[in-house]
């Protein structure tokens, strides 16, 4: 219908992408292979079918195991090369992507591995297509505070190609307040914060990212709807949301895509974006993530434009790069 050609064709940002979550079953096995890792699944078809969540944890089981592939610059390197070809075919014009340094230091890879592959597939795609971008680390929540300190420490020779700081992995029992230290140095360091909260977490979780880690934005936020008082604030600080619905089909944080609270947010005046989370193992990328929306509810055309100017204005931009987007 008109409305997927307006949605594929329009020009977005993605705010909310794992990289480790865009590796693909025959990319894992090929580099598999290449680097002589045994995986656990014999074939693409095998891997494909656990590919069955019940919530976040069964997913983060497998792409933990699924990120081992990963060894050498080159592998960083070719598996962000791959995504971005993905979504510069999408009109995917700017990209905000989460890389998880310590689901790759715990295999005794160097941080400079992965930050070099990483980067230089992002300036080959500017210089290439003109393709804006940003990084952002993300700290794992399962892991100590001290762990997010001594990533920190890792980073800060390479903080010229760090513009935030992230808070993912396993929600439950790992409420913000525990890195309370860590977001706080992070900030002293310039660093822009974004958390995952209120995915699987409550609302109280989503006040923590607020009033203890004074976030610049939220990644998902669903749950924040659970409370008029939290969701107001949002709005009072003009916070972006990112959300991912594939991602929240997948893991059973809606239970079906015309459940799904994107519409409502909209109608709440929330900043609210599409984002594919990790595409690889929730079944596709920023197309395929307003697709879903598209044919499951009855989003209007200015809605759908609503949704990518807000990804530009959540992006973190100059406003002079902003305006060159809206
Ligand atoms: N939530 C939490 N941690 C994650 C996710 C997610 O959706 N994707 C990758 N790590
Ligand atoms: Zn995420």
């Amino acid at each position: 219908t008109e409305l997927l050609t307006l949605a594929e064709r329009m020009p977005k940002a993605e705010l909310h992408l794992h990289l480790e979550g865009t590796l693909e079953p025959e990319q894992m096995f090929q580099i598999a292979k290449r680097n002589n890792i045994l995986l656990k699944y014999h074939s693409i078809e095998e891997l494909q079918a656990a590919y069955q969540f019940s919530n976040l944890q069964d997913f983060l089981d497998l792409y933990y195991q699924g990120m081992s592939v990963l060894l050498k610059e080159e592998d960083f390197y070719d598996l962000t090369m791959a995504y971005l070809e993905k979504v510069h075919a999408q009109n995917v014009v700017h990209v905000e992507l989460f890389f998880d340094p310590q689901g790759h230091l715990a295999r005794g890879i160097a941080f400079d591995i992965q930050i070099n592959g990483i980067t230089k597939a992002l300036t080959e795609a500017e210089q290439k297509w003109g393709m804006t971008y940003q990084l952002i680390m993300s700290f794992l929540r399962h892991l100590s505070e001290e762990s997010a300190f001594e990533t920190l420490d890792l980073a800060k020779p390479f903080l010229d190609k760090i513009t935030g700081v992230g808070l993912d992995s396993s929600e439950l029992n790992h409420p913000p307040e525990k890195f309370s230290r860590v977001f706080q140095s992070c900030k002293d360091l310039g660093l822009k914060i974004t958390v995952h909260a209120g995915e699987e977490g409550p609302p109280d979780y989503v006040w923590q990212a607020l009033d203890i880690l004074n976030v610049d934005r939220i990644d998902h936020g669903n749950r924040a709807l659970e409370d008029t008082q939290l969701t107001s604030e949002i709005l009072r600080r003009r916070l972006t949301l990112t959300v991912c619905p594939l991602s929240n089909l997948k893991l059973c944080v809606v239970d079906s895509m015309a459940s799904h609270p994107i519409q409502k947010m909209l109608q709440l005046n929330l900043n609210a974006t599409v984002n594919s989370d990790d595409p690889a193992y929730f079944g596709g990328y920023m197309n395929e993530n307003y697709r879903a929306l598209i044919q499951e509810s009855n989003l209007t055309e200015d809605e759908l434009y609503r949704l990518a100017k807000n990804s530009f204005a959540g992006a973190w931009l100059s406003t002079a790069q902003k305006n060159h987007y809206l």
